[in-house]
C-alpha cells in the first residue's frame, strides 16, 4: 500500500517513524507452535462424484493457474488427503442385504470392499476391490500433483456389520450400531484396505481413523442423509488396540491412528478423557472436527494434546457460509488456541454455500467456486507444509515463517471500519531489509477482489501497514525476515 498523503507529511514534519495506528499488532517472533503439517480435504461425495476430473484435481491439489467455468482459479495447492472407506454394498448375502435410511442422498453412499462376512480374506471372492474408482482416481491425481499426507477414514462399518445393517445409522442414532462379535472385523476392514492401498495403489495411509463423529446421535440415525456410525466411548476402547494389532499383523506398524473425529472441541476432551490408556496409547493423532465454530474450549483440546503427546488436526471443517466470514473467523480462532498442524475442509464441491464449489454430487452438475474458495487460497496458497507457526498477537491475523525461504507469511482481516492494519516485526533478529517490496494478496469476503496481487507495499524499518476496507482480507510475504 502507498503511504498516504497525512502520514508522508507527519513523516516530513514530525520525523514520526510511527503510523499513526489505526491497529497495530506486534508478531511474537520467538513463539512457536509447531510444524505446518499442510491443509487438505475429504474426498467422501465429491470425489466419488467427480474423482476423473483433472480440473478439479489442478484446482485443489496444485498451485497453479488453472481453467474452469471460464474463469481462471489459483490452485488451493492441498496436501493433505483424507479418503473414505465405504461402508456400502448392493449385494445380498445368506438372504441379508443392506438397508437403506429412506431420507439417504445417493451420493453420500460410499462403496465400501468387504462385501461378505465368508472371509477376511482379501484375495477371495468377499473383496470387490474394482468399486470406488472415481475416489480412488482422485486419490492418485492428488498424489500426482504433490499430495504426500493420505489419511483412511470411516463414516460406517460395512452395512452387514450392523445390527440394523443401515449404514446411516442406529435405531434411534444414540446407540451403538456396530454388533460386538465385528469390533475385530471392523478393525480387519480397515487395515486390509490400507494394506491392499501399500501393494496395490501406490498409496501409503499416514494416519487411519476408524470413527466419525462417534458420540453424535442427532444425524447419524437409521433415517440420516449420509453414512454414519455412533460409537459409545467404550466401544471405541474396545475397537482401537484391535485396529492397532491388525496394522501391526499386516506389518503397518507406523500407521499412525488418530481418533477420535468428534463433531465438536468439547465432545473431543470428554471423549479422549474417557479412553483408558491402553486405548490412548493407540492413537498417535487426535482429530477433531470444527463444527463448534465461534464456540468450544480449544485451548482445554490443545492441553490434552500436548499432555498426551499426540498430534492434534481439525480433520473436518465446512459450513453453509459462502462468503468465506466464518471460514476465515473460525481458522483464525484454531491458530490461536486450538493450534492444530493441519487443517482440513470438508467438502469442495456441495450445495447450499458448503462447497468451495457449488455443485450437486448426486445431479453431478457444476457451477462455479464460491467467495469462500478465494478466502481460503489467502490461506493454502502462503501458509505451506514445514512452516513454524507463530503467534501473530492479535485476534484478527495468522502468521508463519518459512525459515529456509526466511519469508514470514501473515494473513489478515479487518472486521471493522476501513482502517490501516499496521505489522510490527521488531521482534525479529533482522525484520527483512528497509525498503524491500512486501508482495501482496487480497480477497473481499462475500463479493469484490478474489485474490488480486499487489507489489504497492513496503517495509518501514521493522514496520508496514496495509489500508484494509472492512471484511478485506490480505496475505501478505515479507522477505528477508530471520527470527
Ligand atoms: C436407543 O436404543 C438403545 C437400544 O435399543 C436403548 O438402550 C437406548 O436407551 C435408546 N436411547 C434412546 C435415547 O432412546
Ligand atoms: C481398556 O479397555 C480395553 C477394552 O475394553 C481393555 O481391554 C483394556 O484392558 C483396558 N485397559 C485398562 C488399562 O484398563
Amino acid at each position: 500500500m502507498k503511504i498516504p498523503i497525512f502520514l508522508v507529511l507527519i513523516h516530513a514534519i514530525f520525523g514520526f517513524d510511527t503510523v499513526f495506528a489505526d491497529v497495530t499488532t506486534t508478531i511474537k517472533a520467538s513463539s512457536n507452535y509447531g510444524n505446518w503439517e499442510g491443509w487438505g480435504t475429504s474426498l467422501a461425495w465429491w470425489a466419488a462424484a467427480f474423482g476423473d476430473r483433472d480440473d478439479l484435481a489442478d484446482i485443489v491439489f496444485s498451485l497453479g493457474q488453472v481453467s474452469f467455468n471460464g474463469l481462471s482459479l489459483p490452485g488451493l495447492g492441498m496436501n493433505i488427503v483424507r479418503y473414505n472407506a465405504g461402508a456400502t454394498s448392493s449385494n445380498s448375502y445368506n438372504g441379508e442385504s443392506i438397508v437403506k435410511s429412506p431420507k439417504i442422498i445417493p451420493s453420500r453412499l460410499i462403496d465400501g470392499y468387504w462385501i461378505d462376512w465368508q472371509s477376511t480374506d482379501p484375495a477371495s471372492s468377499s473383496w470387490l476391490w474394482s468399486v470406488d474408482s472415481k475416489q480412488r482416481s482422485m486419490m492418485q491425481k492428488a498424489k500426482s500433483r504433490g499430495a504426500n499426507l493420505f489419511e483412511l477414514f470411516s463414516n460406517s462399518p460395512m452395512w452387514w456389520m450392523l445390527n440394523n445393517h443401515n449404514p446411516s445409522g442406529s435405531d434411534n442414532g444414540s446407540s451403538d450400531n456396530l454388533q460386538t462379535w465385528n469390533h475385530q472385523q471392523f478393525a480387519v476392514y480397515l487395515a486390509n484396505i490400507a494394506q491392499y492401498a501399500k501393494k496395490n495403489w501406490g498409496i501409503t495411509f499416514n494416519t487411519v481413523e476408524p470413527f466419525n463423529e462417534p458420540i453424535a446421535n442427532w444425524w447419524n440415525g437409521k433415517s440420516g442423509t449420509q453414512e454414519g456410525c455412533h460409537f459409545n466411548v467404550a466401544t471405541q476402547q474396545d475397537v482401537l488396540p484391535y485396529l492397532r494389532s491388525e496394522l501391526n499383523n499386516r506389518g503397518l506398524s507406523s500407521t499412525v491412528i488418530s481418533a477420535s473425529d468428534e463433531n465438536s472441541y468439547d465432545s473431543a476432551i470428554s471423549t479422549w478423557k474417557g479412553l483408558n490408556s491402553t486405548a490412548k496409547a493407540t492413537v498417535g493423532q487426535i482429530n477433531v472436527h470444527g463444527y463448534q465454530y465461534g464456540n468450544g474450549d480449544r485451548t482445554g483440546l490443545y492441553q490434552q494434546a500436548v499432555g498426551s503427546g499426540k498430534k492434534l488436526w481439525n480433520s473436518e471443517y465446512g459450513e453453509s457460509d459462502a462468503t468465506g466470514s466464518q471460514l476465515i473467523s473460525n481458522v483464525i480462532l484454531d491458530f490461536r488456541f486450538l493450534h492444530p498442524t493441519a487443517w482440513v475442509y470438508w467438502q469442495i464441491i456441495d450445495g447450499g454455500g458448503w462447497g468451495l464449489i457449488t455443485g450437486d454430487n448426486t445431479a453431478l452438475s457444476l457451477s462455479g467456486p464460491t467467495q469462500k474458495y478465494f478466502v481460503l487460497a489467502q490461506l493454502t496458497r502462503h501458509i505451506r507444509p514445514g512452516m513454524r507457526i507463530l503467534d501473530s498477537g492479535c485476534d484478527y491475523a495468522v502468521a508463519a515463517y518459512d525459515a529456509s525461504a526466511k519469508k514470514l507469511v501473515i494473513v489478515a482481516v479487518n472486521w471493522d471500519s476501513a482502517q490501516y492494519l499496521n505489522f510490527d516485526l521488531s521482534q525479529f533478529g533482522t525484520p527483512g531489509q528497509n525498503g524491500a517490496t512486501i508482495q501482496r494478496w487480497s480477497t473481499q469476503i462475500g463479493s469484490g477482489e478474489q485474490y488480486a496481487t499487489y507489489k504497492d507495499t513496503v517495509l518501514s524499518g521493522s514496520k508496514f501497514w496495509s489500508h484494509f476496507a472492512t471484511n478485506q482480507v490480505q496475505t501478505f510475504e515479507v522477505p528477508g525476515v530471520v527470527i
